[in-house]
């Protein structure tokens, strides 16, 4: 599967993937899964809101400027959030999906009113006009009407919301190993989840 990925066309599968990264709790969710997904796509594009950059250096040693990368397997480029003429603004550009890890309730408000105001969100609302695989990696505790009433509207307009919220049916042992559960789910939801990925109950006889 992720050479299939990376060769790209196959499948309909292009091998780009857009990843933001916004000004919720859990950075290290967005930063883990552009590690994997660098090992599961040939391009991915990356996109840290304003906010997003200051609580990643609140909890993280991450300089959003490292994470481009270009290798002979993948490149990662960083976009601007504040530069629409790149190319995931538009509903030409061709791509697997989009995953904001974290989002903030500011930013799913925004993307469920149509408030397509920076990069991110106008990436976002373009993926739900072409139908394109949106994934939203919510953080909030508790959540207020608001909140609720927002992610409602997304998930009726196609996005998928995958709170941030671990799994702990196979025993984590480590931070790494809580963030995975979570990361790899959204993987899951964009196409490119391992075919190894533990399954509750499947690997008992
Ligand atoms: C340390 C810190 C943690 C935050 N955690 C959250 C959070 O978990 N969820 C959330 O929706 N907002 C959280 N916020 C508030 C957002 O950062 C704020 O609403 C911001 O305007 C979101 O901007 P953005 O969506 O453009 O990144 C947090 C703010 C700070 C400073």
């Amino acid at each position: 599967m992720i050479e299939v990925l990376r060769c790209g066309g196959d499948g309909g599968m292009t091998g780009r993937l857009i990843v933001a990264i916004t000004g919720a709790s859990g950075a290290v969710y967005g930063l883990r899964l552009l590690e994997l997904a660098r090992e599961r796509f040939a391009e991915v594009y990356v996109c840290v809101s304003q906010q997003g950059r200051r609580v990643m250096a609140a909890e993280t040693e991450t300089d959003p400027a490292s994470l481009a990368h270009c290798d002979g397997s993948c490149s990662v480029r960083l976009l601007d959030p504040n530069d629409m003429l790149t190319p995931p603004a538009s509903g030409s550009f061709r791509h697997d999906g989009m995953v904001i890890v974290p989002c903030s309730m500011g930013t799913a408000g925004r993307i469920a009113s149509g408030v397509s105001d920076d990069l991110i969100t106008r990436a976002a609302d373009v993926c739900l006009k072409e139908r394109r695989p949106l994934v939203l990696v919510v953080r909030e505790t508790p959540l207020n009407l608001i909140h609720l009433r927002n992610l409602t509207t997304l998930a009726e307009a196609g996005a998928i919301v995958l709170p941030a919220c671990p799994a702990f049916y196979h025993r984590p042992e480590t931070i790494a190993d809580v963030v995975d559960t979570v990361v790899e789910r959204a993987m899951q939801h964009l196409g490119a989840g391992l075919p190894s990925a533990r399954e509750w109950q499947v690997d008992r006889t």
